[in-house]
């Protein structure tokens, strides 16, 4: 009889719905916050250079996660094809990270040292001049733009001021030499060349 109360009201039904998906959520989510495996870095895992993280940036700015996500997923048909799956512990130095999820072209998460830097140029500018078949723009004005170099260093002091990247004081000093002059595209190949390299090759 209590039981059939509750499912005719709809409104008291709806809060006790509401209290089982919140707590079932908290039991999920809460113990991830404390567990090592997903807060703590990968230990090959290095902070990104000046460099790469201006590589970062402009990926983000030119939307490439609009195509591309950046998560393996533990399936066999993802690991053939991708190699190791996505951990936690390699994402510590993104802020935000881009896992993404749409795939209108394939997931990059582990793309670091599958092509030679040339071969990155080359597609990035004119992306049917190595895959005829490819439907991904073309990003020729990359070449021709250089990256904010004071912006990179202001970014680099933030991460590790107050997220605590560890970043070296001779890293930090030299940031802005590092990136001064570089085009956008030597940075997103430099980005794109250190994607999911924590684990070896050999190991995929
Ligand atoms: C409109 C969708 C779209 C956008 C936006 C896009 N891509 Fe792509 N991308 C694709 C498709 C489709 C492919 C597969 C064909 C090819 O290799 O060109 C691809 C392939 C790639 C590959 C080769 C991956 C591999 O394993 O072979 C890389 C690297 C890449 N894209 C980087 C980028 C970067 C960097 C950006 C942003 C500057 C970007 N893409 C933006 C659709 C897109």
């Amino acid at each position: 009889m209590k039981h059939q109360k509750l499912e005719k009201n709809i409104g008291l039904m709806g809060v006790l719905i509401a209290i089982v998906v919140s707590f079932a959520g908290l039991v999920e989510i809460v113990p991830l916050m404390f567990q090592a495996s997903v807060v703590e870095p990968h230990p090959n895992l290095k902070p990104y250079t000046a460099l790469q993280l201006a590589g970062r940036d402009i990926y983000i700015s030119e939307g490439c996660y609009n195509c591309h996500s950046q998560q393996i997923r533990p399936f066999v048909d993802e690991t053939m094809r991708y190699g190791h799956y996505s951990m936690a512990s390699e994402f510590v130095y993104d802020r935000p990270f881009q896992w993404g999820s749409k795939r209108t072209g394939p997931d990059l998460h582990r793309v670091g040292g599958k092509y030679s830097d040339e071969w990155h140029e080359y597609h990035l500018m004119d992306p049917r001049s190595v895959v005829p078949e490819s439907n991904m723009p073309g990003y020729p004005w990359l070449a021709e733009q250089t990256v904010d170099a004071e912006q990179v260093a202001a970014g680099m002091k933030t991460l590790k001021d107050w997220f605590g990247h560890p970043y070296t004081d001779a890293q930090l000093a030299s940031a802005k030499a590092d990136v001064e002059g570089k085009t956008k595209l030597e940075a997103v190949i430099a980005y794109l060349q250190v994607l999911g390299t924590s684990i070896p090759r050999s190991y995929k």
